[in-house]
């Protein structure tokens, strides 16, 4: 039978596999006829069509804007041939509903004018305004209306960690210093900020699976700088509550994370259903660590695309040949595509996914 509607509750066998549906059912564990695959960061400035975009707006503009949005989403995913459709969005943006002002500064990244760096910085922040976001999930709607079963629709939030160690840092950080000063003197500022958090991404969360997000991604880039312990003690409870709140909402939720060779068990103990795996280790060894109860998502260097045709096949190989065709693996990058990217090389990388074959796979 054909699959009609997605989401966790809802996938049946299916004889003809859309695009989307393979995703979703990847997420879930269940058989597909091939792997998914998708890229983090795929709408992005490597692609000279997100290059003439931005030569009229800025990134917030683009973000703002649904029909823009939606435009940028879609044409990444349709040119590179991808199972699924990350929606164009930044992980800054529920700052500005916070009460938090930002911008991006060309070869800086993103700046928040006023960090948070106090208990009553924290008091200040607002959790009432999340539905100021509902053009993140207006763009969602076009592209589900465009896509419709054909290919997954990936809504997006940075984790209540990655985000916050943004909001108190001003920015990207190195060693995360002002993070770990005010989680380490001020737990309960800590705490409440955390809270304040994953009550505007659970808002938010909801805008997007109403709009028609089938599988939600939490970023939490930049927990690779805790410890174990600092990241059970500070940061595990309030993302595994998010995970948890999500998946209510009837989605699967791919938590993501670079740097996380440590924490890769307790990442997988929030119950998040894919757990997103770096480079640094190879998948088999990472997905041992996740456990057979979750899928993974994973695991190629993005550098890697800069490398000769037979090394990234090579590696790509390696990757496929450590899943082993076991049910829930989802191919992807181990972070985001860098802007200097061939974007020949990522549509390489979906031909050699497309067409891999377990059986013909040696050495
Ligand atoms: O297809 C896609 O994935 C694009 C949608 C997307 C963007 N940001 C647009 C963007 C997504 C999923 C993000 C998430 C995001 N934003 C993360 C998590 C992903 C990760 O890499 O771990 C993070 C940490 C951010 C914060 C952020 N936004 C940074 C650090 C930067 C600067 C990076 C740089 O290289 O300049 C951005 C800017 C940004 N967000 C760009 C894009 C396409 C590039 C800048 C531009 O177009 O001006």
């Amino acid at each position: 039978m054909v699959v009609m509607k997605r989401g966790r509750e809802s996938i049946d066998a299916a004889e003809t596999i859309l695009a989307g549906s393979r995703f979703v059912r990847a997420c879930l564990r269940k058989p597909v006829d091939r792997t998914p695959v998708w890229f983090l960061r795929q709408a992005g400035r490597y692609m000279q069509e997100y290059r003439d975009v931005r030569k009229h707006h800025t990134l917030v503009e683009i973000c703002k804007k649904p029909e823009l949005a939606a435009e940028v989403t879609i044409t990444a995913a349709e040119k590179l041939g991808v199972d699924a459709a990350i929606i164009f969005a930044d992980l800054l943006l529920p700052l500005e509903p916070m009460g938090l002002d930002f911008e991006f500064q060309a070869g800086e990244g993103p700046v928040v004018h006023k960090p948070v760096r106090t208990a009553e910085d924290v008091r200040a922040l607002r959790t009432d305004r999340a539905g100021d976001l509902a053009y993140v999930a207006l763009a969602i709607e076009k592209v589900a209306a465009h896509f419709r079963d054909r290919l997954g629709v990936i809504g997006f939030c940075g984790a209540p960690y990655t985000l916050a160690s943004y909001m108190i840092e001003g920015g990207g950080s190195r060693n995360y210093i002002h993070t770990k000063q005010l989680m380490y003197r001020d737990p309960i500022a800590w705490i409440s900020l955390l809270d304040k958090l994953v009550a505007v991404l659970t808002e938010y969360c909801r805008l997007q699976v109403q709009a028609g997000a089938d599988v939600i991604q939490i970023f939490d880039s930049w927990v690779g700088s805790l410890g174990l312990s600092d990241y059970r003690a500070y940061a595990f409870e309030a993302s595994k509550r998010l995970v948890r709140t999500v998946q209510a909402m009837g989605v699967p939720v791919i938590y993501f994370g670079v740097e996380t060779a440590g924490l890769l068990e307790q990442m997988a103990a929030t119950g998040a259903d894919v757990i997103g795996l770096d480079w640094r280790q190879p998948l088999d060894e990472g997905w041992r660590r996740v456990g057979d109860g979750h899928a993974v998502q994973g695991n190629l260097d993005p550098i890697t695309l800069f490398a000769p045709p037979d090394v990234l096949e090579q590696r790509v190989k390696e990757i496929l040949r450590a899943a082993g065709g076991r049910a829930g693996h989802i191919f992807n990058l181990g972070h985001g595509i860098v802007p200097e990217t061939p974007v020949e090389n990522v549509q390489a990388v979906v031909k050699m996914v497309r067409e891999f074959r377990l059986e013909d796979a040696h050495g």
